[in-house]
């Protein structure tokens, strides 16, 4: 599947097609300081890791490539679909050097179109680390709702952190 933007497009991520270049853009960052990476990434977690999610019905993972250079400037993804309560959980990054472009605004427009049009769920949310300010101003900026705080949801580095919780509902998005 490929949803073409205007500055960039998102296409479904797979081994065959993509593991090299995510792995090679992975290494050549310093990845290791975002919170959320394996600190331990090798070719064969990083193939582990694209094989289960080309395999999952349950998540959907693109990359970001730049229309003009065909460079890959990130990934995004909608994952954790759940089924019954038709609710899918949203996470992207672009990669540094391409940040600012409005390319992370482009793609989440792009797979936010594919989640209520495509996959029709109801609900989209954002689960955002507190300091991720980028990320809060992005949701602001795709009129997401700010529902909350999750208590000590997520567990990292031997400790649980609150994460605020954005949300757009089918019906919102319709209407904008
Ligand atoms: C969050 C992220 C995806 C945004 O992508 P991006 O391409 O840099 O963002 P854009 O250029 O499309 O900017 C979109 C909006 O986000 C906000 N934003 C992005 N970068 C910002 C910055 N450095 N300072 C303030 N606001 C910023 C602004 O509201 C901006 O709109 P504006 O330019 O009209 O003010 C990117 O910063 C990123 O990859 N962060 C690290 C990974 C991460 O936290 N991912 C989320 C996990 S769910």
């Amino acid at each position: 599947m490929t949803i073409k933007g205007k500055h960039i497009y998102i296409t479904s991520c797979t081994v065959q097609r993509h593991l090299v270049e995510l792995f090679y853009a992975f290494s050549q960052m310093e990845i290791k300081n975002l919170v959320f990476f394996s600190k331990n990434l090798t070719l064969t977690r990083q193939r582990e890791y694209l094989s289960r999610m080309e395999e999952s019905p349950t998540d959907h993972l693109f990359v970001i490539k730049e229309i003009e250079t065909e460079q890959l400037v990130g990934t995004i993804g909608l994952h954790e679909h759940d089924v019954h309560h038709n609710n899918i959980r949203y996470g992207g990054m672009v990669f540094p050097g391409y940040k600012g472009k409005g390319y992370g605004y482009e793609a989440t427009r792009l797979i936010l179109g594919y989640a209520f049009n495509e996959l029709k769920v109801n609900k989209v949310y954002i689960n955002a680390f507190p300091t991720n300010d980028n990320l809060i101003a992005l949701c602001a900026k795709l009129c997401f709702r700010f529902d909350g705080i999750l208590r000590e949801h997520y567990f990292l580095n031997g400790k649980y952190h609150d994460m605020y919780h954005f949300t757009k509902l089918r019906k919102e998005w319709k209407n904008e």
